[in-house]
């Protein structure tokens, strides 16, 4: 088998954001090398892997299956010593990052475009991932895109595809390549954090428990977990096979995609749980009969609860919030003496901090939640910590909630997203709000007095790096904040993300949008939203 030398023109477009390089489809099947430039620039960045193994899978979503052949054939002409790869190609990302952890892996890259669409139409995306098991920080990531801008050549093995379809050992030129079952060490690690003894006990005892795993990579993941390990009933997990195009389907687990389940969670003879993750498995959604429970009062709870999980009880010392998060962790924290760190929206910020053992558990607005055990959010180790806490406490999902809010206060909590907003307009309502930002501190808008307003910057506090311009910070005197950023994974136009809340100690079981209507009207009279964006109500409201 030879290794072929190609050359190739450089893309000036292949920066990646929030997490990962994440096109359209069509751009990674029709643009001549897209792919191959993006992997050849990892490598170009990596110098020689001498010998290094490295992991490979992604969410099965379309392309996949041929672009798991490119890379292994890619990695085999860059001198990868061992590839672990995972059935079928498929693998969650937080069991991608768990196995780059175990087997001491150079690093990984995980295919998938996340919660966004699938198909021919749909969205592709690749990520890399460093040795920490983590999204790689931002430094790599521009170090990579400099890589992309100036790119001449890919190397490649000459060879045919591989089978995948069973676990075992084979070779690829100089390569060694192992299949895996991509559940078997993922499931192990999960297992050392809870007590799986106390949740097969919940579910002998008749707990009604619903999965929604929206035709994405956690089906598998859900089966053997919940189901075959912990007992479950079978029809447990909806939506279990993955897909390529995920039914067709946006894999984002959230209230109006989730339609069945959340039926049946508001529907009469409601389960105890219902929970769902992303097309790549490191999101999740907790409700109860009846409730849904904001990811950021998710994060608080655990953080709160952390001791009644084995893997957790009395090792905390720091917990982490993207910025938008709300604050319902914050009271955590300084109720339990937890150091509180807020990072920049997205996983990568938290990578260190793991490392460093500054936090155990951290979590975002966006259906994230996850802990030191491996560097990704975590969706059905989410739906797990639920469980201990539930087979723990012996009480239900909203006992649990609703104690947590008599205690520390709700902080009723929204996000509105404009969506497909011509590129210079989202920018341009950031610019503007950025150059009033001086002016805006002791000035009232609709019945409240702006206390603090700033342009978010963060100094990593493990290697000093500073973050700039992640997103308009407001803080007013009735205890409100609104956030204003622009999305950055978005693959058409630009995504306008206002987040907003309040912190409330009396009125605890209002409807979120009625408590937060004040605020929101100031959120959209402050950017002058339906005159810069010509739209009269947000696109998705969470
Ligand atoms: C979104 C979320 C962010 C998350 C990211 C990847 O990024 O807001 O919290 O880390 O997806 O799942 P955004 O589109 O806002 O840049
Ligand atoms: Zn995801």
């Amino acid at each position: 088998m030879a290794i072929r030398i190609v050359a190739t023109e450089p893309y000036p477009d292949q920066r990646p954001g929030t997490s990962g390089l994440r096109r359209k489809t069509r751009v990674f099947e029709t643009r001549p090398h897209y792919l191959e430039n993006f992997v050849q620039s990892v490598f170009d960045w990596l110098g020689d892997p001498g010998g290094c193994t490295f992991v490979l899978g992604g969410d099965g979503r379309y392309f996949n299956d041929r672009a798991i052949q490119i890379l292994l054939r890619m990695m085999a002409a860059n001198g990868v010593g061992r590839v672990l790869v995972g059935r079928d190609g498929l693998l969650s990302t937080p069991a991608a990052s768990h196995l780059i952890r175990k087997y001491g892996a150079r690093g990984g890259f995980i295919l998938t475009a996340s919660h966004n669409p699938g198909g021919p139409e749909g969205d592709f995306g690749i990520k890399y991932n460093i040795e920490n098991g983590g999204p790689a920080p931002a430094g790599v990531t521009e170090a990579i895109f400099a890589r992309s801008r100036r790119i001449t050549r890919f190397r490649v093995l000459e060879a045919p595809d591989l089978d995948l379809s069973t676990p075992g050992e084979t070779r690829l030129g100089g390569m060694r390549v192992t299949v895996l079952d991509p559940v078997a060490d993922y499931a192990e690690l999960l297992a050392g954090l809870f007590d799986f003894d106390a949740i097969r006990v919940l579910f002998a005892g008749g707990f009604r428990f619903l999965f929604d795993a929206m035709h994405g990579v956690t089906g598998p993941y859900a089966r053997r977990i919940f189901v075959e390990m912990l007992g479950a009933p079978a029809d447990s997990v909806l939506r279990g096979d993955p897909r390529p195009d995920f039914g067709g389907l946006h894999p984002d687990p959230n209230l109006a995609r989730c339609r069945d389940l959340v039926a049946r969670m508001n529907g009469p003879g409601a389960p105890d749980l219902g929970a769902a993750a992303d097309g790549d498995g490191d999101r999740n959604m907790i409700l109860g009969p009846g409730l849904f429970v904001t990811p950021c009062d998710s994060l608080a709870l655990l953080a709160d609860r952390a001791d009644l999980a084995p893997g957790y009880r009395g090792r905390l010392t720091g917990v982490a919030r993207s910025m938008p998060t709300s604050r319902a962790l914050d009271r955590v924290a300084a109720a339990r003496g937890l150091a509180l760190f807020e990072t920049p929206t997205g996983w990568k910020y938290f990578g260190d901090l793991l490392d460093a053992g500054r936090i155990q558990l951290c979590g975002e607005e966006s259906f994230g939640t996850g802990s030191d055990h491996l560097r990704e959010k975590d969706g059905i180790w989410a739906v797990l910590f639920w469980l201990q806490m539930l087979a723990a406490r012996g009480t239900g999902v909203r006992e649990l909630v609703h104690d947590h809010w008599c205690r520390f206060g709700r902080d009723y909590y929204t996000r509105h997203d404009y969506e497909r907003l011509d590129p210079a307009v989202g920018e341009g309502i950031l610019e503007d709000l950025r150059r009033r930002l001086p002016a805006l501190p002791g000035t009232g808008i609709g019945g409240a007095r702006v206390t603090a307003a700033d342009d978010f910057a963060y100094r990593d506090p493990i290697d000093g790096s500073l973050s700039e311009h992640q997103g308009i910070r407001l803080l007013f005197d009735d205890g409100s904040r609104i956030v204003y950023r622009l999305s950055g994974t978005g693959t058409e136009g630009a995504t306008l993300r206002v987040y907003m809340e309040r912190h409330e100690t009396r009125e605890l079981f209002a409807d979120t949008q009625e408590m937060l209507a004040p605020v929101i009207a100031r959120g959209r009279e402050i950017a002058d939203l339906p005159g810069r964006t010509g739209r009269r109500a947000p696109d998705v409201v969470t």
